[in-house]
């Protein structure tokens, strides 16, 4: 049965009927769909529109057919043009007559930004406590690592000693960020489009706020025209998304260096790796290879929306159906990303001692020779152009700085003393590093805190908007 059957004359052709569908991508919606109706017919009986008792069997068809759903008794038909036409037939087709007055002063318009909007609202939350899961992990490694001495890097050359827990603490400083975007993004999809109509409201006496409040929102929208043809928020969601992806990529492309013979840094779990068909010594990072490459997937889909949108006028058009695909296909990757990402950090284990070699390797601790100087009122221009020359001299010898004499290095500046290997030791260099944000133990011990009170808003802010 077709919702809009009486203005034509020939029945639609199969292929279009098939291309006009949007069932098989938004049936996941059912639930919303249903609350969304069960708030507007409830409303339609409170504000005498339909008569109660219509209200009221409307209402418990639709409760049944929720159950019904849930448990397996119905099975969505993918016959139906979208789950809106589905539920209403079913409805009719379970009450009778009566089912057909359930979109009185409604549109399917109106209609598939609720339920996307509802759906996205479940959905945005249980990331950001997928996301919240990760940030503890990773705050339970950092505290593990607080002294595992690594280089650090610009790039991709050794640059400066750090931990391992100061390199993860930047990665929690990403997903902090993520997790602000996300309940930014909330908020401003937090507002109730229903009563929109097709474009320009309805000519009945509907009570929109308490269709909101009912529903939980917190507020409505303003403008009836915006309301049908805004998907600025699944756009938003996905630019969103995008950047998670983005961070889970940076990260998983340093797992997969770490992970390499030459590095030797990590060792990935075996749960966590795959073998080879062929070459029966490999043990493979696919997670984190498909975690990079699956990020080109989600920028692929904001990247479709923000296309179907540019050259829309006012209001609704049905180009916009092609926004769930992509939304969804975005929600569920990142959501699997998150996911195992997580498992493979949890499970990795850390070579301390490489990753302490691979610091005491490549002058990681030329800036505080040279600091070592200025601090003994050398400018620092010229403590610059000195440890050059010793830097040079020792990869002509093949040496490390701290493996010089005294008297060869009073050669390049007569202020060096005795105290210079003490002031230049890998511990040293690190733990001198007192600034706020910086790697020092002291320092990573503040941003620890930090991250636990951070985390800990985080899920009482989550909690208020459930
Ligand atoms: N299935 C459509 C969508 O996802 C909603 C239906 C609106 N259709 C219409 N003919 N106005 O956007």
């Amino acid at each position: 049965m077709k919702l809009w059957g009486g203005r034509f004359e020939k029945g639609v052709n199969s292929l279009v009927n098939d291309f006009n569908s949007s069932i098989r991508t938004d049936s996941r919606m059912y639930k919303e769909d249903i609350l969304g109706s069960l708030a507007h017919v409830k409303m339609l009986g409170r504000q005498n529109i339909i008569s109660n008792e219509d209200s009221i069997k409307i209402a418990e068809g639709l409760e049944t057919i929720l159950k019904r759903l849930e448990n397996g008794v119905i099975k969505i038909n993918e016959a139906s043009e979208d789950i809106h036409s589905f539920i209403e037939e079913t409805l009719t087709y379970y009450i009778g007559e009566e089912g057909k007055k359930l979109h009185t002063g409604r549109s399917r318009n109106d209609q598939v930004t609720l339920d996307t909007k509802l759906y996205l609202k479940k959905y945005l939350i249980d990331i950001a406590n997928d996301i919240i899961s990760l940030q503890e992990t990773l705050y339970k490694k950092a505290k593990e690592n607080i002294y595992t001495i690594m280089p650090g890097y610009t790039h991709m050359q050794k640059a400066q000693p750090i931990t391992f827990a100061h390199h993860l603490l930047a990665y929690c400083e990403m997903f902090k960020r993520d997790l602000s975007r996300l309940l930014d993004c909330y908020k401003r999809l937090d507002e109730m489009p229903l009563g929109s109509g097709a474009l320009a409201t309805s000519t009945y006496n509907i009570d929109r706020l308490s269709v909101a409040n009912d529903l939980g929102f917190a507020s409505i929208t303003l403008n009836s025209l915006d309301s049908v043809s805004d998907r600025d928020y699944a756009i938003e969601s996905l630019s969103n998304l995008s950047m998670i992806m983005m961070h889970l990529s940076r990260f998983s492309e340093e797992i997969i260096i770490w992970a390499t013979n030459e590095f030797n840094f990590i060792e990935l779990s075996d749960e966590y790796s795959t073998g080879s068909s062929i070459m029966p010594q490999k043990k493979n990072p696919d997670v984190a290879e498909l975690v990079r490459g699956k990020t080109g997937r989600v920028y692929g889909d904001l990247i479709t929306l923000l296309t179907v949108m540019k050259g829309l006028p006012l209001a609704y058009n049905k180009d916009m159906q092609e926004d769930k695909e992509a939304l969804f296909d975005a929600l569920d990757t990142v959501t699997i990303s998150l996911r195992t990402f997580n498992g493979m950090l949890d499970t990795l284990k850390i070579n301390k001692e490489t990753m302490k070699k691979g610091a005491s390797m490549g002058f990681t601790n030329a800036t505080d020779v040279a600091d070592y100087l200025v601090k003994n009122n050398v400018p620092f221009r010229t403590a610059h152009e000195i440890v050059g020359e010793i830097v040079l001299y020792c990869i002509k010898e093949n040496i490390a700085i701290d493996d010089l004499s005294l008297d060869k290095l009073k050669e390049f500046s007569l202020v060096f003393k005795e105290d210079i290997y003490e002031a230049i030791s890998l511990t040293t260099c690190v733990e001198e590093r007192k600034v706020l944000g910086g790697p020092s133990s002291s320092s990573v011990k503040i941003q620890l805190d930090l991250l636990l009170k951070s985390i800990e808003s985080t899920k009482e802010a989550l909690q208020c908007l459930k």
